[in-house]
């Protein structure tokens, strides 16, 4: 494999303060499921703004009250998000309310006990991915192998016309895994917190977003 270019490995942290007021409240330990759930469904949409800044758009014309003039608009279901199962689950709803357009292709992996190969077992996209551009979603960009697996997946099963992965929070490791081995994919993060714990955990973090997520803990 090549080694990934700096120039196209590009990481874009959402620095608005919106967000990263949002941000702070989740990272409260005390702060309750329905309130984290929220935080996270506001995120999602502030983060959609983001991530669909350059999509294309096409010329049409509107009636005003007053006159005829050349508006634009989008085409959203040519966008798919695909939350890699179960924390990704958390950011889709914000995100469709946003671009309700868009369609959701789920991704389900986990990690083989033995080999700690990630293991797909669910995959489903809509058809025609190739004219589609996907935004993987994956909160927590721990060491990066579940989103680079689920990158690959995508690649070699749907082929979509182009891949962004946005998440809550990346460690250093996790971007150094994905950009090594997807440098095209561009990495949409709220934060780059400090590095990884013994077990996985990004410091200082939020804990397992899963669990916050749907209160299984
Ligand atoms: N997954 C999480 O939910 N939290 C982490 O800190 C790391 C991985």
């Amino acid at each position: 494999m090549t080694s990934p270019s700096a120039a196209t490995a590009a990481v874009h942290e959402l620095t608005h303060p919106l967000i990263q007021h949002k941000l702070t409240l989740m990272r409260e330990k005390d702060r309750s499921t329905s309130g984290f759930r929220r935080l996270l469904h506001e995120i999602g949409m502030l983060m959609a703004y983001e991530l669909t800044r350059d999509m294309p758009t096409q010329p049409v014309s509107v009636q005003t009250p007053l006159e005829t003039m050349t508006g634009v608009t989008i085409d959203g279901k040519k966008t798919v998000l695909v939350p890699i199962l179960r924390a990704g689950l958390g950011l889709v709803d914000g995100m469709l309310e946003v671009v309700p357009g868009a369609r959701v292709g789920h991704i389900g992996l986990y990690r083989d006990p033995k080999t700690l190969a990630a293991v797909e077992y669910y995959f489903k996209m809509p058809d025609h991915m190739e004219e589609r551009d996907a935004i993987v979603l994956d909160p927590m960009l721990a060491t990066g192998h579940s989103a680079a697996a689920a990158v690959a997946k995508l690649k070699e099963r749907a082929k979509p016309r182009s891949i962004r992965l946005a998440c809550l929070l990346a460690a250093p490791e996790g971007i150094a895994h994905l950009h090594g081995a997807h440098p095209d994919v561009a990495l949409y993060t709220c934060a780059i917190d400090r590095c990884l714990n013994d077990h996985g955990y990004i410091l200082p973090g939020l804990g397992d977003a899963g669990d916050r997520i749907f209160g299984t803990k």
